[in-house]
């Protein structure tokens, strides 16, 4: 099989927003508690925080923090996770039946972002148990100078500037019946708009969230957004999306791998929907403000499986029990590899996105309770989108690719790809062989006028499609250079040979 890809650098799509790379941290099973925080693991630092995980996180690239849920952040009480540790309570999390110490909260976060680098903090409101006035006490704990009561009790609490936290998530995944706190759409769109507008009063300058559908297959997608959006529109910076996708169990037993290997057409339909939603109700309310998507939640995630299912029983609240360990194989990087190209595609209208989440629960980055913290094979192609494309400019996607049929959504591209700009003139291509047996014979024709001096490539493909890192073989799956990669400088092309079930970065400079 053969594709190509026309990069023309006169045919832009938009700049690479940074927050693209985000991800997200949840009250979650073991993402805070033995993931990020860890007092006493012998990487711990005086803040509790394991360093190898600090270290991890830097080479992974994330940008923006999601923070603290999640489903969690519907029944957070955020002041139990501030003041001396000594004196926070121990509560009920509904949502994963599970005990919060609350031994980690927004000073720790804040905290912690600074060692990471300075990450962006994007705190998420509870509209589930809470409302207005919960929303405005903590935005005045959280960005107000000081000389009022929650202001200064953040002083107090030793943070004597504010977080001044920019990014807002009005509530999470409000449409989904198993929020605690759901609402209908009506409900929640009036409840968004007060709490919007109050906030605004607060602070004329936060960026604001609403929540989307938590799924492009949730039965009120479409009307949802279109109320919600009717009630914010002028006082939201962003609409959030939500998508998880893993391979479907067919009759036979076997999994619809062709249809997983295809999640980014899904994906790029979702984005596409919701875009017209938008640009409706704009047109509607005759308005000039722009609202992007948020795509803040985003991963592949086995959400039927044994290690989603919570606990139970009335006496059974575990403190950070193993949630959503999900270990991934190499097929699922490369579906990684291809939601990721499918976000880039959509730079225009996707401003920002949460990779969900962040340590272990299903997470690109996994740790061993006092033991060692290691990269899953999401990492790499998380890790190098970054890395390359970070500050670039994407350029519109010219693609010639074969196709193939999926059960789930018909004749799709087996191929799949996008080329990034990078601010040094470097042209950064980002390939996927969505093809479950056939290697693809991959061209790119460079811009025409533009010198380059060489060209590299690298590969993430195994023969073995589910082979995995584990605890035991932490190296197992990583990035290969691919020496097929061809430089042909008088005819202006790159070409490179992609296996069956594989994602490429090509560099070419
Ligand atoms: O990321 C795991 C969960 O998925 C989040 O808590 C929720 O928002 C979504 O359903």
């Amino acid at each position: 099989q053969q594709s190509r890809l026309v990069v023309d650098n006169d045919f832009e799509v938009a700049p690479v927003n940074d927050r693209i790379f985000g991800s997200f941290v949840e009250h979650l099973g073991r993402c805070v508690y033995t993931g990020i925080y860890e007092p006493g693991h012998p990487t711990a630092d005086q803040d509790g925080f394991r360093q190898d995980v600090i270290d991890l996180v830097k080479e992974l690239g994330a940008t923006t923090i999601r923070y603290p849920g999640g489903n969690f952040v519907s029944g957070y009480r955020w002041e139990d996770g501030v003041g001396p540790k000594e004196d926070r309570p121990r509560r009920l999390d509904l949502a994963w039946h599970s005990t919060e110490t609350n031994q980690f909260g927004l000073h720790e976060m804040a905290a912690w972002l600074d060692k990471t680098g300075g990450n962006e903090l994007m705190e998420a409101v509870n509209l589930g148990t809470r409302g207005l006035e919960d929303a405005l006490d903590l935005l005045e704990y959280a960005n107000i100078p000081g000389g009022t009561k929650l202001s200064e009790a953040r002083r107090a609490n030793g943070a004597d500037k504010p977080f001044d936290i920019r990014m807002w998530c009005l509530g999470n995944e409000m449409d989904g019946p198993w929020q605690l706190g759901h609402k209908t759409a009506e409900d929640y769109g009036t409840l968004a708009a007060s709490v919007a507008a109050g906030m605004r009063q607060m602070d004329p300058d936060v960026e604001l969230v609403v929540c989307g559908s938590s799924a492009h297959s949730m039965p009120t997608f479409g009307t949802w957004e279109e109320t919600v959006l009717q009630k914010t529109y002028n006082n939201v910076n962003f609409v959030s999306c939500h998508a998880y996708y893993f391979p479907d169990r067919k009759a036979d037993g076997t999994r619809d791998m062709a249809s997983f290997l295809a999640s980014g057409v899904d994906m790029d339909g979702f984005i596409k929907d919701v875009a017209a939603a938008i640009d409706a109700t704009k047109a509607r309310l005759k308005s000039k403000h722009e609202v992007y998507i948020s795509f803040d939640e985003w991963n592949v995630w086995y959400q039927q499986e044994e290690q989603s299912r919570n606990p139970s029983g009335i006496g059974n609240w575990p403190v950070a029990p193993r949630l959503l360990e999900d270990i991934y194989s190499a097929a699922d990087a490369v579906v990684f590899g291809d939601l990721m190209i499918t976000l880039l595609k959509n730079a225009d209208r996707v401003h920002a996105a949460s990779l969900a989440q962040l340590v272990n629960v299903i997470a690109p980055i996994m740790t061993e309770p006092g033991g060692p913290a290691w990269r899953q094979t999401t990492f790499y192609p998380f890790s190098l989108t970054a890395k390359l494309a970070k500050g670039g400019t994407v350029l519109e996607p010219k693609l010639a690719s074969g196709t193939y049929e999926t059960a789930k959504y018909g004749e799709v591209p087996t191929v799949n790809s996008v080329a990034v700009r990078g601010a040094d003139g470097s042209v950064n291509v980002f390939v996927v062989n969505r093809s479950l047996n056939e290697a693809n014979e991959f061209e790119i024709a460079l811009p025409k006028g533009a010198a380059f001096a060489g060209a590299s490539a690298q590969t993430l493909h195994e023969d073995d499609i589910d082979a995995k890192n584990t605890l035991d073989d932490q190296n197992r799956v990583t990035l290969h250079d691919n020496d097929t990669v061809a430089f042909d400088a008088a005819a202006g092309t790159v070409r490179v040979t992609l296996p069956p079930v594989s994602w490429t970065a090509v560099r070419v400079k």
